[in-house]
């Protein structure tokens, strides 16, 4: 089996990428994971993968439960936070046992967050469903939840003992979801890779038609990626911003478009603006910027759209949590493979980058 070691001193764990659950008893077995455990879903992967995961547990003598909580962004809340953690009073989960997280970037971040906090802190793990969390959330140790309109506000850094990701969940994901996982992977390959850009321009027709070896060899690559740059930066303080590349202008326009479209398509949008800032101060030629839409839309992404007023974005970006100092951050390409970190982008670089994206 495929598997990528993440080197975070005494909070080190592995990565295992395959195509079934199967093998999941014995990656837990490995590292000694608790024989008591409560697996942690939403309501859509709970009818999909519940039943499987937590009967292949029991099989091998893990005494397992499931808890699910309403899918969907909008209950990445306290209140669920405090059903998780009613279910594993009610389960009996001590400072000995563990929680599963199975399910897509809002189940890895919500049953990372309740798993900081209960009993000031258990173990756990992450068994990712969608391309996004199989790509980027499950690894790093973020965890958390909204509060007061404010993404991800509340939480904690939490460490899984074991990321497993079985890549044939992605059969069931909707498209929509699909395409905006791409967006992830798209940025890790024009922030830290361009070979991986030049792997994903020439294998489209193999990711999409969701051949397992090429989305095992490309989830690798990309946790490898974001490892990375975790390993430099846990906690943030400066190379893993990189990994905010067109996040400036995407949550803005996310935030414009009251959340109707997905978050990857807006990052996508964000990418393209934030490339033809650079583009525009030279920093990368029209070649680079044009193989980042092309490849946009190759994997199914609006590279143009009707944009609310220039105003309003500009408005939502200035809510942006990342500020420094009371600028905005930009992430911008030199190349494609690589970027730089800036705070002197321009409201009027920023209109451009507006309407350059805008319909
Ligand atoms: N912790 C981090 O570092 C980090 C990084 C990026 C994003 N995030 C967070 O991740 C969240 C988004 O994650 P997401 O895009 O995975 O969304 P999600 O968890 O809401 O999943 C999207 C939808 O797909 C469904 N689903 C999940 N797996 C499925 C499958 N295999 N088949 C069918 N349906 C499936 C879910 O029920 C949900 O309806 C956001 O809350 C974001 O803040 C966290």
């Amino acid at each position: 089996m495929e598997k990528l070691h993440v080197n975070l001193g005494e909070n080190s764990y592995d990565i295992k990428f395959t195509d079934s659950f199967t093998a999941l008893p014995d990656a837990m077995r490995e590292i000694n994971t608790p024989k008591k455990l409560l697996i942690v879903t939403d309501t859509n992967v709970e009818k999909l993968y519940a039943d499987e995961v937590k009967a292949l547990l029991r099989e091998n003598g893990y005494d397992a439960q499931v808890y699910a909580f309403p899918a969907g962004e909008e209950h990445k809340s306290m209140d669920a936070i405090l059903g998780i953690c009613a279910a594993c009073i009610n389960h009996g989960l001590d400072r000995k046992s563990m929680i599963a997280a199975l399910g897509g970037g809002v189940v890895g971040d919500m049953a990372g967050f309740a798993a900081a906090i209960y009993m000031r802190g258990i173990d756990f793990i992450q068994i990712p469903t969608t391309l996004l969390s199989q790509s980027d959330s499950s690894v790093g140790g973020k965890t958390g939840i909204d509060f007061m309109e404010s993404k991800n506000i509340l939480g904690a850094f939490r460490q899984p003992r074991l990321v497993y990701i079985n890549v044939s969940t992605l059969k069931t994901l909707p498209q929509e979801q699909f395409v905006s996982g791409m967006g992830e992977v798209i940025k890790h390959g024009i922030i830290r890779d361009g070979k991986f850009f030049e792997y994903l321009e020439q294998n489209a027709d193999s990711v999409r038609t969701l051949n397992a070896d090429t989305l095992i060899k490309m989830d690798k690559i990309n946790c490898s990626i974001k490892a990375a740059v975790v390993e430099t930066d846990e906690k943030e303080n400066g190379l893993r911003a990189i990994l905010n590349f067109g996040h400036t202008i995407g949550h803005a326009v996310e935030s414009a478009f009251d959340f109707k479209m997905t978050h990857g398509e807006c990052v996508g949008l964000g990418m393209i603006g934030a490339s033809y800032i650079a583009k525009e101060r030279n920093m990368i030629d029209m070649e680079a910027l044009s193989r980042i839409e092309k490849i946009l839309s190759l994997y199914g992404f609006k590279t143009r759209v009707k944009l609310p007023p220039a105003e309003t974005v500009i408005e939502y970006m200035q809510k942006d949590k990342k500020k420094i100092a009371g600028k905005l951050k930009f992430v911008l390409p030199t190349e494609i493979g690589t970027v730089t970190q800036t705070t002197d982008v321009t409201r009027g670089e920023i209109l451009s980058a507006l309407e350059y994206i805008g319909e």
